[in-house]
Order: structure tokens, then C-alpha cells, then sequence
């Protein structure tokens, strides 16, 4: 495949700075964010003060320490508007997450939001090979879903011509793809297998259509994940991260010429790493719960937002003075206690795409017919009609990888291809029957 690195000359100037001018510049916009959140978000207020601690405290970076998390349930609390940090007149569009249990979170973006949004998010594309003139097809869901819209007018921002198919129609996006022949597809990992496989269905070779990059996020993914795609579509895969409490994608993006981990944007957004127990700030290179303050943001800043996603942070690479995120392994919600292993729907990801036969189409199914859960792995078969000798052999051949890998004992269910149900965004990867 080509080197699609991005020359230097087309780096934004933030992308140019040194590390000390960046940790200067975050030093700065994080000052005027707390101060920001203190005068105008009562939230913000009563936690410093029942904290003790002022912004006037902050007069180095690692004083952010001393600051309180913000969790999701703060969000909640202060559902809908209650975080915002200018008046809702201000507010040029709200965002809101799904909300699968209980209210959904809501955020708020200032025009002037949007178009740092829009600006990380071209720096993204551009990072991930993306050129003004580009064809790009967008299948993350347009909506309340910060996916396609945060999308979109990032792509507009670089000059690509943007096709804003969204999720679904999975047979349409298929044809406007031979149609258009776009350059690039931004969409859910686990989506762009759907239309892969939709592809196929009609005749047609992924690795002859007119992709040449993939820029996936929204769900975890692997790197063994990444050489499936690359290998079966002959295009670069690469991970967008980000979420609407932080911004949307764009907060952190994987650069083409490495693809090792995700360069966080870190003049607008500032990454620490805590013990997801203790909350305590965990060195660099240490696995722990990444949070988030934003450095810029107006509408809703927020300090100190606890992700839930499970990473850690390593020197830059393809963009120096800019740390990486490594691949997110999960959520802490999705971590599973399987005999007292803790194992995440990545980790059998990464066994499954090992053995030849199976697809990438799996499902985690919780069970507790006991005392203790069990784990069982269902995972879709890629020939149809497989006898079931073949089958049982190919689920041994996966339960012993994952037992020598992972170190859990699960059972496997291969089932016949297209028996598991598709998402048309985040695949759900987990099935928690242990209240039945
Ligand atoms: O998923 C924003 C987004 C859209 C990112 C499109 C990338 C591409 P939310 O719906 O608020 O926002 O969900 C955020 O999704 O905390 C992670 O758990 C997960 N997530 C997002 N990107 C990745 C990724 C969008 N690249 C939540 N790898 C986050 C793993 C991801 N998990």
C-alpha cells in the first residue's frame, strides 16, 4: 500500500510545537478553563469548594491532580442544561449520548466549539491520509450521535467532498460506494464488516473497490481486527477516538504512516491516566482509566471526565510532542469476571480472528447457572452448511486459544453465517443473561 504520511509542510502549526510550548499553552487554556467553570457552572463550584481548592491553585499541570473527577452521573444530575458554562442562547447545537439506562447525558457546542471540532477533526483525516479533494463517504449515524455530524464538517473543513450516507441501507451504501468511488469511509469497525460482507454478497471483491482508507472508532477494536480488514479490503485501517462528553471523534486519531495508537490532540484536550479504583493520576506508560479536561472548550467544558475507557499513554511517534493513546482494551462496564479473570470482548477478539474459518461477527453471552458467571463466546462460522464435526472442532480450536491466551475457560458456539444479529453503529458485544 502506499506511504500516505502527511509531509510536514501540511501540519497545522499546533501540530509544529515543541513539548514545552505545548505544556506552556495547556498551562494556560487550563487555568482559563477552570476559572471559566467556576464562575459559570455551580457544579463546578460546589465541587472545588467541598474539594478546597481554588483555581488560583493551579500553577502547574501536575495541580490538576488535585481537582475532583467528574463522572457521567455529575452529567445526569445536572441533565439537561445544568453544566453548560455560557447561556443556552449561546449554544449553537446540542449532542446527546443514548442514554441505554436512565436519562441520556446532553452537551452543548458555541459556534466557536464547532469550529475547533471541525478543525480537530480535518487534523484527524489529514493524520489518518486523508487530502483536501478527497472523496469521502460518511457512515456514522447523523444525529443526536456525535459520529456523522462531527464527521462531516470535519471532512468539509479539509476540502473532501463529503457524502453523508449515514448508518443503514446497507445494500445502498454498498452501490454509492461503487458509484461515487470514494477514497475514504469513516464508520464503525464492526458497521464496515456489514458492508463488506454486503459486498461480497453482491458479487463484488472489497479489495477491488475504490477504498483506500478506513477511519474506524466508536468501539473498541484490534490490531488483529485491523489486519482482517486491511488484508480482506487491500486499504489502510486506521482508529479515530473521542466521545460527546470531551468533544465527539476526534480527540485522539491514529496516524497512517505508524498506526500505532492514537496521537490525542492535546492543545484542546488534556489526558491523564488514574487507577480506576483509587481515582490516584498513574504515571505515563501504566494501564488505568484515561480522563479528559477540555482546554477550550465554551459551551461545556468539563474537568477532569472520567472516560470509563481503559488505556495508556506512550510517547508521540508520527507527531512528536503529541502522547498517544494506546488501542482502548474496553470499558470498565464491559469488563467481565469470568472464575475471577477479568476479560474484555477484545481479548476473545483477538483469539477469534486467529483461527481460520471463523468470522469476525461474535457475541459475549453471560451466564450465571450457578454461583459463578460463565462466558460463553458465539461466533458466526465464515462457510455456510459446515457440518457439525467441522464446527465442534473449530469452537475447540478457540476455546483452547483463549484458555492458553486469556486464561479463561468459555464455551464456544459457532453458528451458521448471518445468524447474529448486525449493529448499524457500535456493535453490541455483550449479552448479560445472568438474571434469567
Ligand atoms: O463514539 C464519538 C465517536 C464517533 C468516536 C465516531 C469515534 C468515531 P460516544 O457515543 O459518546 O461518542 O461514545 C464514546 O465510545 O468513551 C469509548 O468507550 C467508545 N469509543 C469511541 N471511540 C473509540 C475507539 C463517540 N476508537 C465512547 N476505540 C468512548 C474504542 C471507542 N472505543
Amino acid at each position: 500500500m502506499a506511504d500516505l504520511s502527511t509531509p510536514r509542510g501540511l501540519w497545522d502549526d499546533a501540530e509544529r510545537l515543541s513539548v514545552d510550548e505545548l505544556r506552556t499553552l495547556q498551562l494556560s487554556r487550563l487555568r482559563t478553563t477552570l476559572y471559566r467553570v467556576y464562575t459559570h457552572v455551580p457544579h463546578y463550584r460546589a465541587a472545588f469548594n467541598s474539594a478546597g481548592v481554588h483555581p488560583d491553585d493551579l500553577r502547574s499541570l501536575e495541580d490538576l491532580a488535585r481537582f475532583p473527577l467528574t463522572s457521567k452521573a455529575d452529567l445526569r444530575d445536572n441533565y439537561p442544561f445544568g453544566m453548560f458554562a455560557v447561556p443556552r442562547e449561546e449554544v449553537s447545537r446540542v449532542h446527546a449520548s443514548s442514554g441505554t439506562t436512565g436519562r441520556p447525558t446532553v452537551v452543548g457546542y458555541t459556534a466557536a466549539d464547532l469550529d475547533v471540532w471541525s478543525d480537530v477533526m480535518a487534523r484527524s483525516i489529514r493524520a489518518a491520509g486523508g487530502r483536501r479533494g478527497d472523496l469521502l463517504h460518511v457512515a456514522y449515524g447523523y444525529g443526536l450521535f456525535t459520529g456523522g455530524l462531527g464527521a462531516h464538517y470535519g471532512a468539509e473543513r479539509l476540502g473532501c467532498t463529503v457524502v453523508p450516507v449515514s448508518g443503514g441501507m446497507t445494500e445502498r451504501q454498498v452501490q454509492l460506494i461503487g458509484d461515487f468511488q470514494p477514497r475514504i469511509i469513516m464508520v464503525t469497525p464492526s458497521y464496515f464488516l456489514a458492508i463488506a460482507d454486503e459486498m461480497e454478497r453482491q458479487g463484488v471483491n472489497p479489495a477491488t473497490s475504490s477504498l483506500e482508507i478506513g477511519i474506524f472508532g466508536a468501539e473498541p477494536w484490534t490490531d488483529e481486527m485491523r489486519r482482517e480488514i486491511e488484508g480482506r479490503c487491500a486499504m489502510h485501517a486506521v482508529d479515530i477516538y473521542g466521545l460527546s462528553e470531551v468533544m465527539g471523534p476526534g480527540v485522539a486519531q491514529e496516524c497512517v504512516e505508524t498506526k500505532d495508537g492514537l496521537h490525542v490532540w492535546e492543545d484542546h484536550f488534556y489526558p491523564e491516566i488514574v487507577d480506576p479504583v483509587s481515582g490516584e493520576v498513574l504515571p505515563d506508560g501504566e494501564e488505568g482509566e484515561l480522563v479528559f479536561t477540555s482546554l477550550t472548550k465554551q459551551a461545556m467544558p468539563v474537568i477532569r471526565y472520567r472516560t470509563r475507557d481503559l488505556t495508556r499513554l506512550l510517547p508521540g511517534t508520527a507527531r512528536p510532542s503529541y502522547r498517544r493513546m494506546e488501542k482502548v482494551t474496553g470499558r470498565t462496564d464491559d469488563m467481565m469476571i469470568v472464575r475471577g479473570v477479568n476479560v474484555f470482548p477484545t481479548q476473545i477478539e483477538e483469539q477469534l480472528l486467529k483461527v481460520a474459518g471463523l468470522t469476525p461477527h461474535y457475541l459475549c453471552v453471560l451466564t450465571r447457572p450457578g454461583r459463578m458467571d460463565e462466558l460463553i463466546v458465539r461466533v458466526e462460522a465464515h462457510d455456510a452448511g459446515m457440518g457439525a464435526g467441522a464446527r465442534s472442532e473449530l469452537a475447540r480450536t478457540l476455546a483452547r486459544f483463549v484458555k492458553d491466551h486469556v486464561g479463561v475457560t468459555v464455551d464456544v458456539e459457532v453458528t451458521e453465517p448471518h445468524a447474529l444479529e448486525r449493529s448499524l453503529g457500535k456493535a453490541k458485544r455483550i449479552e448479560d443473561n445472568r438474571g434469567r
